[in-house]
């Protein structure tokens, strides 16, 4: 017998056994595999998979080779390697990585092929590092310009936020990495985050916080879904019975596995029965120290094994969850298409200054300051924490660790040399998660000081400042205190502008704030957070290298006071007695300014270019279930640049108070020439016309007369069309 006969009926041993093995047959349906390998699974192992076996990794088989689950923080980049059982770094040296830009600012781009670059870009960096669920990303809803948490998260509406994530969450798990979509739901606060009862209409519940994850369910497939903290109903939504057997596991037929926030699973017969698969974090109740191996004692560990085996709970309800946990193990560890990955390639440095190109929002250019004409100008003067601050440490769990970071400040002397000087303006400390922010005065009346001093001798101002990372600034865990900029910045851009005119402001943050000062000064751009390219993509917006074309995923408004809750008191936020009242109902954000007709300082989908573009009249027509809108966009400026074209429907009267107009479909032009124009066609499923009729617990369709209004914002229509939809 030849040595090829021999390895070749080897071989034909093997294949015979593993064919037996029909949940190692990759080629096998899905759920063929699932039913075999749960077949061959005690009881004891189904259970090992439901839980935390380290802070971030949750247990396969290894008896029957079924790959443990390795999970990391999401939603920017890979979280800095933890050790095995604390929250403190493992030290690894080979773990920095490309910070991605902020998810807000995703959204400002408008650009779903930008999110599947993302998506890309982000699930090969976790690839590399080994890990199969990418703890994001989130669509909570910017219902509170405070929400320490919203720069995690794709701004007010649930329209944008379900069409950004799709392309994202689909390109990430077509690399063989699930996305962990968070928090799972109306966890639109960081006050009382762990305790809040959420008290909203049925119709608010679906028309506006649940519809960006039911897309994400019904067209991305998302694998895994983060529950949140926070209360429905007086129950915690980890396990909350109505949200996720009700709504997601039955009504959408999703087949994913619910994983719990960090210590967000409280009990374990709501655990068990309420739709919890994988419970991460928990504190074992004070049986033992974190820093000991307490993972035996979680919720749905060995008091569910209990109840299994006391028949107190049936051996289906823990066969499903395993079932959702093995799927999640094939599609991701033991998918053999997954992608080894990549960490710190030049595409991902490449795809991250491309989005945050596109995600600056240019909101007031007065007399075109921007794009800068450097010749100008002798003296540039930097001022503000921002312009040297690493904007990627802090916030929470999505803090990072990067390889190669260029700050506005690097970036602007690399551009423009010896004409820039630097005054810092004000301190901003560090006060990191749970921290009290302490800045001494006479430091910061020093500060503000040497910066007016040097004001005096500059021809332009650059002030690069806004909100950071710290606690109750955009952090996990705390919201913020007041709508203002902390750390004196009102007070110090306003005595800046009076002795500069050309005073320019560059905010970071991934919420609104009041601008007392925005009459006095120029220029204002707003950034979010930029990653790792951050200083080279404003550059390449501040210098006109390229046409900023952001739009705002969320409504800037003029006061505080002007946001649709804040009439309703404590109640409607932060809550009385971990009570929150969403009063407002459908009317959040731009639903409310324009429906009640409050003006905000910039409304949602508003952002200006280098260039000017003119709308041609739209046309709308219906196809089946199908609406088809187009519209022609011309570039008719000197720069070229790209428009984002909105779609907002005005549906016909009813008895239901419906906003004026929602946003149904957008798109981006290419680049376009000066002179050049591109007609852009848009669809949108008649389902999208819905609203949620709690009266028949469904939704419905009001027939009759549809506006389009097609629109650079949701203030500023151009043209309108319209047309019959029964
Ligand atoms: C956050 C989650 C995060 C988890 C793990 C929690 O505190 O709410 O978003 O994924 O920690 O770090």
């Amino acid at each position: 017998m030849s040595i090829k006969t021999i390895i070749t009926s080897a071989f034909a041993v093997t294949a015979a056994v593993c064919n037996a093995q029909v949940y190692l047959d990759t080629k096998a349906p899905m759920e063929d595999r699932v039913k075999d390998a749960l077949s061959r699974m005690t009881t004891h192992e189904k259970i090992k998979m439901l839980h935390a076996q380290s802070k971030f990794t949750s247990a396969g088989v290894p008896r029957l080779g079924i790959r443990q689950l390795n999970m990391d923080d999401g939603p920017h980049g890979v979280r800095e390697e933890l050790e095995w059982n604390t929250w403190s770094p493992a030290r690894w040296t080979n773990d920095s990585i490309v910070a991605f830009p902020s998810l807000t600012c995703l959204a400002a781009t408008w650009n779903r092929n930008l999110s599947a670059t993302y998506g890309n870009a982000i699930s090969e960096e976790f690839a590399f590092r080994g890990k199969d669920i990418l703890l994001g990303p989130g669509c909570n809803i910017q219902r509170t310009p405070l929400n320490g948490r919203a720069f995690e998260y794709v701004g007010e509406d649930p329209y944008l936020a379900g069409e950004i994530l799709v392309p994202y969450i689909k390109a990430a798990q077509a690399n063989g990495v699930a996305c962990c979509l968070k928090h799972f739901v109306l966890n639109d606060q960081e006050i009382d985050r762990f305790a809040a009862n959420v008290n909203v209409s049925d119709r608010a519940l679906h028309e506006i916080y649940l519809a960006p994850f039911k897309k994400a369910v019904e067209q991305a497939h998302v694998w895994t879904i983060m529950g949140s903290y926070n209360m429905y109903h007086n129950v915690h939504c980890c396990h909350n019975d109505l949200l996720i057997n009700g709504i997601l596991k039955g009504e959408w037929k999703w087949d994913g596995a619910l994983v719990s926030d960090w210590g967000g699973t409280t009990n374990t017969w709501e655990a068990a029965n309420g739709g919890l698969d994988i419970e991460m974090g928990t504190y074992t109740d004070g049986k033992l120290k974190e820093s000991e191996f307490g993972y035996n004692d979680y919720y749905l560990a060995d008091p569910f094994e209990k109840l299994i085996n006391e028949g107190k709970i049936p051996m289906s309800v823990l066969d499903d969850k395993a079932a959702r946990v093995l799927r999640t193990i094939f599609r991701t560890a033991m998918n053999p298409q997954k992608v080894i990955g990549s960490q710190c390639s030049e595409a991902h440095y490449q795809a991250c200054r491309e989005i945050a190109q596109e995600g600056i929002v240019l909101l007031k250019n007065d007399k075109a300051i921007l794009p800068l004409k450097a010749d100008l100008y002798k003296k540039i003067l930097v001022v503000g924490d921002n312009a040297t601050r690493s904007l990627t440490l802090g916030g929470g769990s999505s803090e990072l660790k990067t390889l190669r970071d260029i700050s506005p400040l690097e970036a602007l002397r690399q551009l423009y040399g010896d004409k820039i000087d630097f005054a810092q303006g004000y301190d901003a400390g560090r006060a990191l998660y749970d921290q009290v922010d302490k800045v001494d005065p006479a430091r910061q009346e020093q500060l503000k000081e040497e910066a007016l001093a040097k004001a005096k001798d500059a021809d332009l101002i650059l002030f690069i400042g806004g909100l950071n990372k710290n606690h109750k600034q955009d952090c996990e865990n705390g919201d913020r205190e007041s709508y203002d900029l902390s750390y004196g910045q009102n007070e110090l851009i306003a005595q800046l502008a009076k002795i500069q005119k050309n005073t320019i402001v560059v905010t970071f943050g991934g919420n609104p704030y009041a601008m007392p000062w925005i009459s006095q000064v120029s220029a204002l751009a707003h950034c979010w957070y930029l990653g790792s390219e951050s200083g080279s993509a404003l550059c390449d917006i501040l210098s006109g290298k390229v046409s900023p074309s952001g739009k705002l995923p969320v409504t800037f408004a003029a006061r505080y006071e002007d946001y649709p809750y804040v009439k309703y008191g404590a109640k409607a936020y932060p809550g009385e007695n971990k009570q929150v009242h969403y009063l407002e109902d459908v009317f959040v954000g731009y639903r409310h300014f324009t429906t009640s007709k409050v003006k905000p300082l910039y409304p949602f989908g508003y952002g200006l270019s280098y260039t000017s573009f003119a709308y041609g009249k739209p046309s709308v027509s219906v196809n089946g279930n199908k609406i088809t809108i187009s519209v022609d966009i011309t570039n008719t400026g000197k720069a070229a640049g790209k428009e984002v074209a909105q779609v907002y429907v005005q549906a016909p009267k009813s008895s239901i108070a419906r906003p004026v107009r929602e946003l149904k479909a957008f798109a981006k032009t290419k680049t376009l020439n000066p002179g050049e124009h591109e007609t852009l066609t848009m669809t949108l499923d008649k389902d999208e016309l819905r609203y949620y009729d709690e009266t028949i617990k469904g939704w419905a369709l009001t027939q009759g007369s549809y506006t389009f209004h097609v629109g650079a914002s949701s203030e500023d229509l151009r043209g309108k069309a319209t047309a019959e939809v029964n």
